[in-house]
């Protein structure tokens, strides 16, 4: 599958074919892996992966995924390499580019992916940056997809902070034209130039304090941490803020009956989800998780390996 776009930066690079494509040939890539295995369409590449927060899902499905393709990952971080003593984004962009094929990045700012992006000669992809995590969300598509058979016609809810999640879920539901709503405490409202180019594109984007308003009738139910990596300074004042966003029985119980709820994970069980919630029948957390190794594996060919897929 051949996307429009050399980089995956935020969904916003993506149409509405090229997500469904990468949602399709990530459950046929998901397929493959446990029936007759698939070719290793990356085969003699080498794959960069720059972090610089932590990371256990998409550190380890992107390593295993790019292994899986038959390419290499190298993990290194700003800490260990000449980045975190100043070395110019531009100058390791372009020095990366003559060593490897694609750049994995996980980082604050989103300018970083861009200035990488612009300077190297390899494809970009943002692995988590503190505006957008459209990996995490791609995958989550698949999720949806494979538990309630559809995208369309469908609606979503998203309990908690207005940051990353939250603005790669409105520019998926900007690309699909999902019907999405977001409650969000005052002071952690999503960005209005993200929700104003979802509601362009012609998402259906309800934006509210009140989680019930949001969680009613939901056939999906997506909640995430109220302190994000780099923000663990702010956890007591969070939890004052998102007081009553807790995602437990009494409020999933207002949403449709056969809905999904969806965590991102890592999960603070008592916050922003209450054990009952996250270990219950409507949890696919798991699920969740693993799709984010056959997502990686469908974005990495879809930009280094077109004609595979
Ligand atoms: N969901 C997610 O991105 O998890 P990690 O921080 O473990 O990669
Ligand atoms: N919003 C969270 C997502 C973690 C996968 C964070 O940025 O830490």
């Amino acid at each position: 599958m051949q996307l429009n776009t050399k980089h995956l930066l935020t969904i916003r690079d993506l149409n509405a074919e090229e997500v469904r494509g990468l949602v399709q040939r990530a459950a046929d890539l998901k397929a493959a892996l446990k029936g007759q295995g698939h070719q290793p369409s990356l085969a003699g590449k080498s794959v960069a992966l720059i972090f610089d927060k932590p990371s256990t899902r998409t550190r380890v499905s992107f390593e295993v995924g790019v292994s899986q393709l038959g390419a290499k990952p190298l993990f290194m971080t700003s800490r260990d390499s000449q980045l975190g003593r100043d070395e110019p984004l531009k100058d390791t962009a372009r020095v990366m580019s003559r060593y490897v094929d694609a750049m994995v990045v996980r980082t604050f700012g989103q300018e970083v992916v861009e200035e990488l992006a612009q300077w190297g000669g390899v494809p970009v992809i943002n692995a988590l940056t503190d505006r957008y995590h459209p990996c995490q969300v791609l995958s989550d598509l698949l999720t949806v997809r494979e538990h309630l058979g559809r995208l369309q016609g469908l609606t979503y809810a998203w309990l908690g902070d207005g940051n990353n999640m939250a603005h790669s879920w409105l520019e998926a539901a900007a690309a699909l034209g999902l019907n999405l709503r977001l409650a969000c405490p005052p002071d952690f409202m999503p960005d209005k130039g993200i929700v104003d180019h979802a509601r362009e594109r012609g998402a259906e984007i309800t934006i509210t304090h009140d989680p019930r308003e949001a969680v009613v009738g939901a056939q999906v139910v997506n909640t995430d941490v109220w302190a994000s990596m780099g923000q663990e300074d702010q956890a007591g004042a969070r939890r004052q803020a998102f007081d009553g966003y807790t995602l437990d029985a009494g409020l999933l119980a207002l949403a449709d009956p056969a809905a999904i709820v969806l965590h991102c994970l890592p999960a603070h069980r008592g916050e922003e989800i209450s054990e009952e919630v996250l270990e219950g029948p409507q949890s696919v957390v798991w699920d969740q998780a693993e799709n984010r190794l056959h997502m990686q594996k469908a974005i990495l060919e879809a930009l280094l390996a077109p004609q595979a897929s």
